[in-house]
């Protein structure tokens, strides 16, 4: 059988990371999807080097690589070009895996109907939370509970930030030059400090949760910029911490609203436990009562964990003809006796 052809676009942290990964496990996924999948094509305008990319493939065109491919990996970000590349994958038949919450908030909803009509699925698990498993959660597990709220902390940078004033008592402008040199922050870091970034991530929560089309746009948004130390020493004086929070919320009324602002929460709160780039969400549904979720945010190789997620389970669907969770391919391995190991 053909091998899945797989075309990334963008190549910079999450991408790079992303490539590595579909090489590097190129045989265990293999076993897991039943079929080979091939990275056909990496588009990039800037050189990328490292042992796992292969040059031969590098393009600077995008648009040219977006039609041919069974996959289409968007790790460019902002809206365009990265919206016209996904249309055209689209168009093309291709089913498209993406980590830009920047899009989604903005245009979501036409680029879903654009996939339902051409018979193809969208993915955007890296989206929201980084490796943390959020959207697959509220897009499938979840979808037949009602949703009450959902409470985020879902920027990296901006809770490093916080942490890093409170645990250290830095400056935050030093604090963010480090996490710039760290990779979690984004290329301009207004998108995170002044909560836009959370933002787009609320929107598209919100979308999930409340089966509605809610857009940046309609999320109120206030930042961290203006948090100071002495802001930060006032809350611990009442034995709370500043967070930023992204909350949407239903009310009984089915009215819904969605924001991201700094929240003085109790120090014994769980979200006031969650340090460094660390994210984590809260949710509280109405059958299914709290849970939460919690694990990397930001950064290469765990953003890229569930970009790969996601190609696997699109892969899958195309070699097995299924939709929907997916009947797992086991291997005979042998297993250790747990009283040996
Ligand atoms: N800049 C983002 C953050 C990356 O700091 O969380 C993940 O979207």
């Amino acid at each position: 059988d053909a091998p899945i052809r797989v075309a990334l676009l963008g190549a910079g942290t999450v991408g790079s990371q992303t490539a590595r990964l579909l090489v590097e496990q190129a045989d265990e996924l293999e076993a897991r999807v039943g079929r080979r999948m091939e990275l056909v094509g990496i588009a990039t305008l800037d050189p990328v080097e490292a042992p796992w990319i292969d040059q031969s493939i590098v393009t600077n065109d995008a648009a040219e690589l977006a039609t041919r491919a069974d996959i289409v990996i968007e790790l460019i970000g902002g809206i365009e070009p990265a919206r016209t590349f996904i249309l055209k994958a689209i168009d093309n038949g291709a089913s498209v895996v993406t980590a830009n919450k920047a899009l989604l908030a903005k245009c979501g909803p036409e680029i879903y109907a654009a996939a339902r009509e051409h018979g193809v699925d969208i993915y955007f698990e890296a989206a929201v939370g980084g490796a943390i498993p959020i959207v697959r959660p509220l897009r499938e597990s979840m979808v037949g509970d009602r949703i009450n709220r959902i409470m985020g902390i879902v920027n990296g940078t901006t809770n490093y930030i916080l942490d890093e004033m409170t645990t250290k008592g830095l400056d935050f402008d030093e604090v963010l030059k480090a996490a710039q040199d760290a990779g979690f922050a984004e290329a301009n870091p207004t998108a995170d400090i002044d909560g836009f970034d959370a933002a787009s991530k609320a929107a598209i929560m919100a979308c999930l949760a409340f089966h509605r089309d809610v857009r940046i746009d309609d999320v109120h948004v206030e930042g961290i910029r203006n948090i100071t130390a002495a802001d930060i020493a006032a809350a611990k004086a009442l034995h709370r911490v500043i967070k930023l929070l992204a909350v949407v919320k239903q009310n009984d009324k089915d009215e819904i609203s969605a924001g991201v602002y700094p929240v003085m929460l109790p120090e014994t709160h769980q979200l006031a436990k969650v340090g460094g780039s660390f994210n984590a969400v809260f949710v509280e549904g109405e059958a299914s009562d709290d849970l939460m979720f919690y694990g990397r945010g930001a950064g290469g190789a765990p953003t890229a964990s569930a970009v790969v997620g996601d190609v696997v389970t699109e892969a899958r669907h195309r070699v097995h003809s299924t939709v929907g969770p997916d009947i797992p391919l086991y291997s005979n391995a042998p297993i250790l006796d747990a009283a040996d190991d």
